[in-house]
């Protein structure tokens, strides 16, 4: 007979980082969240989850910021996310065993690249392979919506167009692009971001022309305010453009900006040189998935 130990399995999923390549903020709903129109991709560098089968459930982090995560751990979005897949797993007659997660935290916390999010997306498409249990797409959209905003897009983790407040998701058919992904290591919080932001109503995305135009002919609305408020925005965008970085935006509500390079050896040499610059910031070579 093989013991406990042994007829333990594990099946891991990635948590890609989320980038926004424009976020236009064009209005605000009635409860105060923002409209928005986000040209997204997703990076091959980013988080990782691995679920194992276990006694009871069990939550344990690791990677270079697993010690930045504050709060209770029983208040991680992974786990809120086991719970509300798990409760619609039950509900529709399926089995939903203990599992022990871990959680290798690779992306900067609070930093505009998904992190959080990218997690609990991950989280319900490992767990649903974990318990080998499938839950319709439309109430796992509804699931991701109600963990957070960028739960769907990052579900997805694929090029896509969101509108909404995310939840209105487009592929698209966006190249791989190799990006230097940079932060200074300041958390910014989106909630206060959104509630500084004055002005609201910015003309919709513009994706005429070839994808690179397309990129650079649109905005992030949040990055002017994010930099007045975090001004080492401004100089680690300033560093991407000067290790040659053909085009140099922040992410999301930031702090994150990520640099376009020609290649992956490109952004390798670029993120080399940002490191001998800044040893104490964060800067990570990565390509993106291509959109079908
Ligand atoms: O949905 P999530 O919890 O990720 O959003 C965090 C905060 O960001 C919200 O509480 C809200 O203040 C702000 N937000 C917004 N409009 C969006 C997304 C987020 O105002 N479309």
């Amino acid at each position: 007979m093989p013991d406990a130990e042994s007829r333990r399995f594990t099946v891991t999923e990635d948590a890609p980082a989320k980038i926004n390549l424009a976020l236009h903020v064009t209005g605000q709903r009635d409860d105060g969240y923002h409209l928005l129109d986000m040209l997204v991709t997703f990076t091959a560098h980013g988080d990782r989850l691995s679920f194992t089968s276990a006694d009871r459930d069990g939550f344990t982090l690791g990677g270079r910021f697993a010690a930045d995560l504050g709060g209770e751990p029983g208040s991680n979005l992974v786990l809120r996310a086991r719970d509300l897949l798990r409760q619609a797993v039950l509900a529709q007659g399926g089995h939903a065993p203990a599992v022990t997660i871990r959680l290798e935290k690779n992306l900067p916390i609070a930093s505009g690249i998904g992190g959080g999010s990218a997690d609990a997306a991950a989280a319900l498409r490992g767990l649903q392979r974990f318990w080998n249990v499938r839950v319709p797409a439309d109430q796992l959209a509804a699931l991701a919506l109600q963990l957070g905003a960028d739960v769907p897009m990052c579900l997805e983790s694929r090029p896509l167009i969101a509108r909404g407040i995310g939840e209105e998701i487009e592929r698209v058919a966006l190249p791989r692009l190799f990006l230097v992904l940079a932060n200074p290591l300041k958390a910014v919080s989106t909630p206060a971001i959104f509630r500084l932001l004055t002005e609201k109503n910015n003309p919709p995305l513009d994706l005429s022309g070839d994808w690179m135009q397309a990129i650079a002919a649109n905005r992030n609305d949040l990055e002017p305010l994010a930099r007045s408020l975090t001004p080492e925005i401004g100089k680690i965008a300033g560093l991407l453009a000067d290790c040659g970085a053909a085009l140099v935006r922040m992410s999301g509500s930031g702090a994150t900006c990520f640099g376009i390079f020609p290649s992956l050896a490109a952004a390798e040499a670029a993120e080399q040189q940002l490191h001998r610059l800044r040893p104490d910031w964060y800067f990570q070579a990565t390509e993106t998935a291509a959109g079908e």
